[in-house]
């Protein structure tokens, strides 16, 4: 059969936009970007007043609504608590399987072996089972003994214990806090918009956040804020900052932690996590260093693009904010599924109550038949 030179449309007139730039897919009230204003609505709360709140209150507001019983923060707290000593029993036996497998992978695998007939409501499970996933996956990798959760302790502080075997210092778990607050929920991201997707085919909560992830894992996405590190690595000293983003530039390469789709102006997840991890005891050395790439980066940028304005994103200050209080580079994504978890099982959960199979069309532009 030989291809036909016609290559007429024949479905839909006009052309898809590029990336669905500015379509709106669905309604939600679970959060709100402003692009054009510098942003973040969380379920009716500006990002910089939940910032300084525990995760488990912006749990509570983000379900709240959409399951039968709400919870109080305290509830979800003690609920979480008794999901991360399930979801540590539930893991053992899978994790010889994870040899040679990257942290974000070894996630993917164990989040997809959370089974569907739980007893546990699934969104607390999924919540539940990223820190302690991530800390074993960390801890393993290293030869080191897991450490069990404590279901007494808030979910920040436990995520940190399992990591470090130790009890966590104050100022670390304000700072994963807020860091997990930061990035609980952002509109109609690729990874939130890829599990509401899996939702509307009603295959269930722990496939659509398997979704979610895989969108996440991305560098486009959740996968860049190892590169910021290995960028600041890469400079290395004050002298050299100039000359290496020049360099790279001119390459035609992306400065990493810099641009983003939707927000033309500063990213205000960008401020709140400086914040946060100017707050922290140590680490001023390196968040020096970081402030004064980040100044030279953002008048190069602006320079080579006065159209496009492109500023500090939230994986800039993420990179500094998850070094300083302990993981490792290669298990930023994992964090960031940790945060991010929050919104996706809400944004399923409303996809179940509220939506319809999502089932857009395309536009033929390959050959017709003969
Ligand atoms: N460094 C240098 N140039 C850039 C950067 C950057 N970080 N970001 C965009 N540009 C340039 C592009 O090369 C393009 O130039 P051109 O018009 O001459 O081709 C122009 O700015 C517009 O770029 P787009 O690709 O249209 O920007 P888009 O909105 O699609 O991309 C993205 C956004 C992917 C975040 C991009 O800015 C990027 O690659 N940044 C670096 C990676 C990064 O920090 N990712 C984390 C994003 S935050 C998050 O997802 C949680």
């Amino acid at each position: 059969m030989s291809p036909s030179a016609a290559l007429t449309p024949v479905l839909a007139a006009e052309s898809p936009a590029p990336g669905l730039d500015n379509v709106i897919a669905a309604e939600t009230r679970l959060s709100h970007v402003d692009g054009q204003a510098g942003e973040l609505i969380i379920a009716g709360h500006h990002l910089q007043q939940l910032a300084g709140h525990r995760f488990e209150e912006v749990l509570e507001l983000l379900w709240s609504g959409l399951v039968p019983q709400p919870l109080s923060a305290g509830e979800i707290a003690a609920r979480l608590g008794k999901a991360r000593v399930r979801a540590f029993a539930l893991m053992q036996p899978l994790l010889p399987g994870l040899a040679h497998l990257s942290p974000v992978e070894s996630l993917r695998l164990l989040l997809a072996a959370l089974p569907d007939d739980s007893a546990e409501p699934h969104h607390v499970l999924a919540v539940a089972a990223v820190p302690v996933f991530t800390a074993a996956i960390i801890r393993q990798a290293r030869g080191l003994p897991l450490v069990a959760p404590d279901a007494a302790r808030s979910h920040a502080a436990d995520f940190l214990a399992m990591l470090r075997n130790e009890p966590p210092a104050d100022d670390k778990v304000r700072a994963l806090d807020t860091y997990l607050v930061t990035v609980s929920d952002h509109g109609f991201n690729a990874s939130t918009f890829a599990a509401r997707v899996i939702a509307s085919t009603k295959a269930g909560l722990f496939s659509s956040v398997v979704g979610g992830l895989c969108a996440l894992k991305g560098p486009l996405h959740g996968g860049a804020p190892g590169p910021v590190l290995d960028m600041l690595d890469a400079i290395g000293t004050e002298a050299r900052i100039v000359d290496w983003l020049t360099d790279s530039l001119d390459r035609g390469e992306r400065l990493m932690g810099f641009g983003h789709r939707i927000y033309r102006v500063r990213d205000p997840r960008a401020d709140v996590l400086k914040e946060a991890v100017s707050a922290l005891k140590d680490g001023s050395g390196r968040i020096a260093f970081a402030g004064k790439v980040e100044a030279a980066a953002l008048s190069l940028l602006h320079e080579r693009k006065p159209l496009r304005p492109l500023q500090t994103n939230v994986e800039f200050y993420t990179a500094l904010l998850l070094e300083a209080v302990g993981f490792p580079r290669d298990s930023f994504t994992n964090v960031f599924a940790a945060g991010r978890m929050a919104g996706w099982t809400a944004h399923v959960l409303e996809q179940e109550l509220t939506g319809r199979l999502i089932r857009p069309q395309s536009r033929y532009v390959g050959p017709m038949p003969a």
